[in-house]
């Protein structure tokens, strides 16, 4: 077989469809978020200002963050030197897992090295702690979700997104003594709205399911302490997982569950995801606990935040002046968490429009369609 020209193949077709991704170099200058350094091709250099960042609050140039890290890296070094059954459990994971645990008012919390991997383990574990389950996860979840559900050879029925009613219709049509599970998100970074918390716990309830929810682009941006959508919404207690980043709001990297102690010790021994991989830096998860305290609303500085909601608010007006598709924002403020892909455009970018709008000094990143699941 001839694999350069199947190789060759596969990247033509991404081209066909429009759908090959190209990056660009950027380098953020600590202390000047959200500017940053783009290097051309050509090796040039231009100040642009990032607007499709993940980093919502700046909290990766924190020097609180900065400075919990510096410390940590130098007492410990670099790495943590092993998975987190051999010799790779430091102070650093167990304190930041006791710190998420608490910020989610759950017994415990698990980390792994992403929330994607979180999502992907979690998921794709939970039907042999539970035989026979089936999960019934939203249309557009993320993803990872989606990996994870897809990779666990039990059951899944895929409801319109945010649809109670067909979420009803493929509960009632399963064997009432089936375990059951609902994935879903409280924030769809993609479409900018929210899922329906309290509804989707009401159900769970009604036929005696588990519940498990994203917060992925909640953490840090929502509720008194930053716990996300259910902790504003006071419903924390009525989800059975809660999936959260550390790379988004706060800044850093890495992903967790909040569970039930019996919940995590479960998924931290059947999980290959959490258990066959190095564990996060110490230096990683001090930042990251620093970031969780810092990142709460209560002690947030407000002007970030308005310069946020105003940005997105300006940033949604240039685009629909410039006739791309754009979410109108809510008349209260920043209905997403702030750009997370672009603040407030719909669907794609035209890479064309991206590059020429990088060439003007801001930072978009176009967005690829969705994958049917
Ligand atoms: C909804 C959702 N879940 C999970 C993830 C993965 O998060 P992480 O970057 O920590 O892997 C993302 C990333 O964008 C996301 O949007």
């Amino acid at each position: 077989m001839d694999y350069n020209e199947k190789l060759d193949a596969a990247i033509a077709r991404l081209h066909d469809e429009g759908r090959y991704r190209t990056f660009i170099d950027i380098e953020r200058r600590n202390g000047q978020f959200p500017h940053a350094v783009w290097t051309k091709p050509d090796g040039s250099q231009q100040d642009i200002t990032v607007w499709c960042g993940n980093d919502y609050l700046g909290m990766g140039q924190n020097p609180v963050v900065i400075e919990a890290m510096e410390e940590a890296l130098r007492a410990t070094g670099a790495g943590s030197g092993g998975t987190r059954n051999i010799s790779g459990t430091t102070v650093y994971h167990k304190q930041l897992e006791a710190e998420l645990a608490d910020l989610h008012g759950k017994e415990a919390a698990l980390l792994f090295t992403s929330a994607y991997i979180a999502n992907d383990a979690t998921l794709s574990t939970l039907p042999k702690l539970f035989p026979g389950l089936i999960i019934y996860s939203d249309a557009l979840n993320h993803a990872s979700m989606i990996e994870g559900v897809r990779r666990n050879g039990g059951a899944k029925r895929i409801f319109r997104h945010n649809d109670l009613g067909h979420l009803r219709e493929l509960m009632e049509a399963d064997d009432p003594a089936a375990p059951k599970l609902i994935a879903f998100e409280s924030i769809y970074s993609m479409d900018g709205d929210f899922g329906p918390i309290e509804e989707i716990c009401d159900l769970a309830d009604e036929f005696g399911a588990l519940t498990y929810i994203d917060e992925v682009h909640a953490v840090g941006m929502y509720g008194p302490r930053g716990a996300g959508v259910a902790e504003r919404d006071r419903l924390m207690h009525r989800l059975d997982i809660i999936n959260g980043t550390l790379a988004k709001a706060y800044g850093v990297m890495g992903g967790y569950i909040a569970a039930s102690a019996k919940m995590c010790d479960a998924v931290r021994s059947y999980a290959p995801g959490f258990i066959f991989t190095t564990s996060l830096p110490p230096a990683i998860a001090a930042g990251a606990a620093d970031a969780a305290r810092s990142a709460r609303p209560a002690i947030r500085p407000l002007a970030v935040l308005r310069s946020l909601a105003a940005g997105a608010t300006r940033l949604t007006r240039a685009a629909l002046t410039a006739g791309l598709p754009a979410a109108a924002l809510p008349a209260r403020g920043v209905h997403r968490p702030v750009a997370s892909h672009v603040g407030g455009l719909e669907g794609e970018i035209p890479p064309v429009v991206a590059r020429a709008t990088l060439l003007s000094g801001i930072a978009l990143q176009p967005l690829m369609p969705r994958r049917p699941f």
